[in-house]
């Protein structure tokens, strides 16, 4: 049986390249397409199972070799003969299989063969591309930046998603606090996912306008994100802590997409020995049901995170309604792909709100009514916390004696031991 291919090619090796396949005993040309919108209507035509493109076509990015994914076609790349820079795009829009327009009939049956199979497991390209190999746009670099392209973990780093219900509970305090603490075993990356209230640049006193995570995922989906990339965006405020800040205004949630907000968080584990990422709180994925099934989701950075990460760390307030948000939140959790590692914090803890010695009443409710029993606490300490913002510092900086700042000592003990994931950098 033959197999269709579409092609979108744009070199003067275009011809040799059809010729090529229609050597093959196995593949035939169903279509050889203008342009990018001539390919994906012929992909959604179901005129194709396997799409070539160069790297050059104008507009080929992430979203629209997703949209390629999602008809069933899997994507190979094709370069002219020494285009060095073409194949380096192809590959860091995620494609595996490149082959140059003068290749031979059989090879090129092989690798679409290979191609093929893959389609059985074809999902959303990911970021198998992102290489740490600086070279086209990494001419005016910083040296600080390179200096991770010369020792980068030897082990991907771990992902920690901290989320948890509306309300507030403390997710960004958390997440910040945290990673804080995590800088001191090893190289951290906090990144803000939160597309509803990103708050991360602001209590760092980073600049409001800091490209940050709106500027990778636009990087992601152009093929050019890569580990360098990501060190220019995610400046170092302490030793061992980076941050890639979040979107600055909220309307501008549609810039972080499922397939970018992947590959970011995956290019992060090689800068990371850590990575803790700030989520929003909503999991509803309400435009699962929409037949516009491409169309950007407010939720998917939140629920990418959720799904790439190792581990989850809820985070609910410890007054009356917290702590119920906090259990229909976890609740919540169940319909959504989400690390089996999980633990909960009950943030804000005071007596004021749920009577004297409020850690054993919070355990009791919680174990009673959710039949949680691993939790951790973090005191209630709005004057510090206040203070901290003020001053952009973490507690670890800012009130390394506090009694908040060293619940989120303990706190981290429980990541930090799940040691050893990487190869601490030397430090310049
Ligand atoms: N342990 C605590 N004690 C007192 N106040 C706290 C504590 N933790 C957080 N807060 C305060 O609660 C407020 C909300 O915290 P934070 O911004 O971390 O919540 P969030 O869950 O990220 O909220 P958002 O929905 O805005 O993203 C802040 O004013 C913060 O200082
Ligand atoms: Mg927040």
């Amino acid at each position: 049986m033959s197999r269709p291919v579409v092609t979108a090619l744009t070199g003067p090796g275009e011809s040799d390249l059809v010729t090529a396949l229609g050597a093959t005993a196995d593949y035939t040309v169903a279509r050889r397409c203008a342009d990018l919108p001539d390919l994906l209507a012929a992909a959604a035509a179901g005129l194709g199972e396997v799409a070539l493109v160069s790297p050059d076509l104008r507009s080929l990015d992430r979203s629209a070799l997703h949209e390629l994914a999602s008809h069933g076609v899997v994507v190979g790349g094709v370069t002219e003969p020494g285009d060095e820079l073409g194949e380096r795009r192809l590959r860091q829009l995620g494609l595996d299989v490149v082959v140059r327009t003068d290749i031979p009939a059989p090879d090129l049956e092989d690798l679409l063969d290979g191609l093929v199979r893959e389609r059985r497991s074809l999902a959303a390209p990911t970021g198998g591309g992102a290489q740490a190999d600086g070279g086209a746009h990494g001419s005016e670099a910083d040296p600080e930046d390179l200096d991770v392209l010369a020792a980068p973990p030897a082990a991907p780093g771990r992902v920690i998603a901290v989320w948890g219900p509306a309300g507030a509970p403390g997710r960004s305090t958390v997440a910040l606090n945290l990673a804080a603490e995590l800088a001191v075993h090893g190289p951290t990356l906090l990144v803000d996912c939160d597309t509803y209230g990103s708050s991360v640049a602001q209590a760092l006193g980073l600049l409001d306008e800091a490209p940050g995570m709106a500027a990778a995922c636009r990087a992601a989906d152009q093929g050019t994100f890569d580990l360098l990339a990501l060190a220019r965006l995610a400046p170092e405020v302490s030793p061992d802590l980076r941050v890639l800040t979040g979107i600055p205004r909220a309307d501008r949630w549609t810039e972080l997409r499922a397939a970018s907000v992947a590959q970011v968080l995956e290019v992060a584990r090689q800068l990371g020995a850590y990575v803790v990422v700030d989520c929003g709180f909503c999991v509803e994925d309400d435009e699962e049901l929409s037949y516009d099934t491409l169309a950007p989701r407010r939720n998917a950075a939140t629920l990418v995170a959720l799904e790439s990460a190792d581990d989850l760390l809820v985070v609910g307030a410890g007054d009356p309604i917290g702590l119920q948000r906090l259990v229909r939140a976890v609740q919540d959790l169940g319909s959504v792909p989400s690390p089996s590692s999980r633990r909960v914090v009950v943030n804000k803890v005071r007596a004021s709100a749920v009577g004297s010695r409020p850690e054993r009443r919070i355990a009791d409710a919680l174990g009673r009514f959710a039949g949680m029993d691993e939790l951790s606490y973090l005191p209630w300490d709005q004057a510090t916390l206040d203070a901290a913002m003020f001053a952009g510092k973490s507690l670890a900086e800012y009130a390394p004696a506090s009694e908040l700042r060293r619940a989120f000592v303990g706190l981290t003990e429980a990541y930090a031991a799940v040691e050893p994931r990487y190869r601490r950098r030397r430090r310049r």
